[in-house]
């Protein structure tokens, strides 16, 4: 199953891979997690990337790129994947095209989750992570036992230093431009499933997984 999560910042893409992850048994593969990796590891693209990241832009096509088609090309990828975050542009859609059909893979759907925008920047400004081993939670909707602790792991909680107000509303803007021509270009291809993301993730993770058996 090749799968692509699309949808704005807080529509939910994370927290619906994890639980296909689970299902399916497929590796996510987010590039907003791979360049924060690259970030706290001080690389050289992490350092590059940290200020477009900050800002609320998006990092130059090339780079990304560059990422998933080295990620694509790893063996647990063999079964399947969740691209999650990736494409964002037509050209990184375009490149991802060309890329599947050099490994002789194809995708086999494209969901997009929505979500009102109202919405979004509450999840988002209430978003925390674990800083050990990744999971999300949200202070109103998903909230952990204990405040600022993971349930899963006892690690500390954080907040994203792009999930600030103003940089939420940059973010935004940019997905309007970027990003959201994606929804037409898959719809060309055949291949979107629109989800509706309002709901609660138990039932968004269930009208995802009913569009991909009806596929
Ligand atoms: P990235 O990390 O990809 O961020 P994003 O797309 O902005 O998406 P988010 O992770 O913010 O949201 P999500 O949809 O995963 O929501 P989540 O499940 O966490 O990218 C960050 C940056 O990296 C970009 O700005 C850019 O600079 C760079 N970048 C990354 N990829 C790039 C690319 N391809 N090209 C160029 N640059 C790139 O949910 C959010 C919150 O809501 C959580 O707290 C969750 O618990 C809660 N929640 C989720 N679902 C529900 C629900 N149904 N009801 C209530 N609450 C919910
Ligand atoms: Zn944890």
């Amino acid at each position: 199953m090749n799968l692509i999560l699309l949808g704005p910042p807080g529509a939910g893409k994370g927290t619906q891979a994890k639980l296909l992850i689970e299902h399916f048994g497929i590796p996510q593969i987010s590039t907003g997690d791979m360049l924060r990796a690259a970030v706290k590891a001080g690389t050289e693209m992490g350092l590059k990337a940290k200020a477009c990241m900050d800002s609320g832009a998006l990092v130059p096509d090339e780079v990304v790129i560059g990422i998933v088609r080295d990620r694509l090309q790893e063996a647990d990828c063999g079964k399947g994947f969740i691209l999650d975050g990736f494409p964002r542009t037509v050209p990184q859609a375009d490149a991802l095209k060309s890329t599947l059909a050099e490994l002789g893979k194809e995708l086999q759907a494209v969901i997009s989750l929505e979500v009102d925008i109202e919405a979004l920047v509450e999840r988002l400004t209430g978003r925390r992570t674990c800083r050990s081993c990744g999971k999300g939670f949200h202070l109103r909707f998903d909230p952990p036992g204990t405040a600022g602790v993971c349930d899963a792991c006892g690690g500390e909680l954080y907040q994203r230093d792009d999930d600030r107000e103003e940089t939420i509303r940059n973010r935004m803007k940019v997905y309007q431009e970027q990003t959201a021509p994606l929804v037409s270009y898959y719809q060309r291809d055949g291949l979107l499933a629109a989800i509706d993301g309002m709901q609660d993730i138990a039932v968004v993770q269930s009208d995802i997984r009913a569009a991909l058996l009806e596929g």
